[in-house]
């Protein structure tokens, strides 16, 4: 898959214009992306980045890391993801950098996301759905959830998100509704973010092959 991830990061070079500040994403496919990015680096204004790990490598090229706050609106944010459905909705977060990846996302005119064919599917919830949460909020949250959608959720033990928070996968889902699903476990207090991209979806999306297809 890493050649069709490969595919798609580069191809994502499509939507980047001179001096624009370019969102980044997280994730193996975005590392395909930073990488294609550096060609460009001096003639782009700079990137915001959805986490630490993605901040390093786009520092490692040369390429000058922007504060979010700094720079309003957006044009553009390329970002992989760990499903995607006919309506470009994404189930995000295996990599525990959802909280920014939405932040940015939310911030971009324009969200290209950039996916391998693997990440395709009907109906969202076979890739249990990450959750981050204020670590005092871990089992509320998770017995909230056991009553809301009847998933399972899995504490991802280990794992610190870059804002200190811990993430709760849950599996079992099958999310017809992506939308209400986002809203109603946005409510619940402990949550941090939930990885569903529904509100919110992709505008485009590179599904990496040769030639990458377009959707
Ligand atoms: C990071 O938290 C995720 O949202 C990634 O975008 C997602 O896991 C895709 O990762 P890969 O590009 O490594 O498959």
């Amino acid at each position: 898959m890493s050649e069709a991830k490969r595919l798609a990061g580069e191809k994502a070079m499509d939507w980047v214009e001179d001096d624009m500040v370019v969102g980044v994403g997280t994730g193996s496919t975005v590392a395909h992306f930073i990488d294609a990015l550096a060609g460009m680096k001096d003639r782009i204004a700079g990137a915001v980045s959805s986490s630490e790990q993605s901040t390093q490598r786009l520092r490692g090229h040369g390429i000058e890391v922007l504060d979010l706050n700094a720079c309003g609106p957006i044009p553009l944010y390329v970002d992989g993801a760990d499903e995607c459905d006919p309506g470009r909705r994404l189930i995000k977060g295996g990599g525990a950098a959802l909280t920014r990846e939405k932040i940015i996302a939310e911030a971009a005119r324009t969200f290209v996301c950039i996916i391998d064919p693997s990440k395709e599917v009907e109906v969202l919830g076979r890739f249990p759905l990450p959750i981050e949460v204020v670590p005092m909020a871990r089992s509320l949250v998770g017995r909230e959830i056991v009553a809301l959608t009847g998933g399972q959720p899995v504490w991802r033990q280990g794992t610190v998100t870059d804002n200190g928070n811990w993430v709760l996968d849950v599996h079992g889902l099958s999310i017809s509704d992506p939308v209400a699903l986002e809203q109603l476990l946005n409510q619940v207090p402990g949550v941090v973010s939930v990885g569903l991209f529904a509100r919110r979806p992709a505008d485009v999306v590179i599904v990496g092959g040769t030639p990458p297809r377009i959707r």
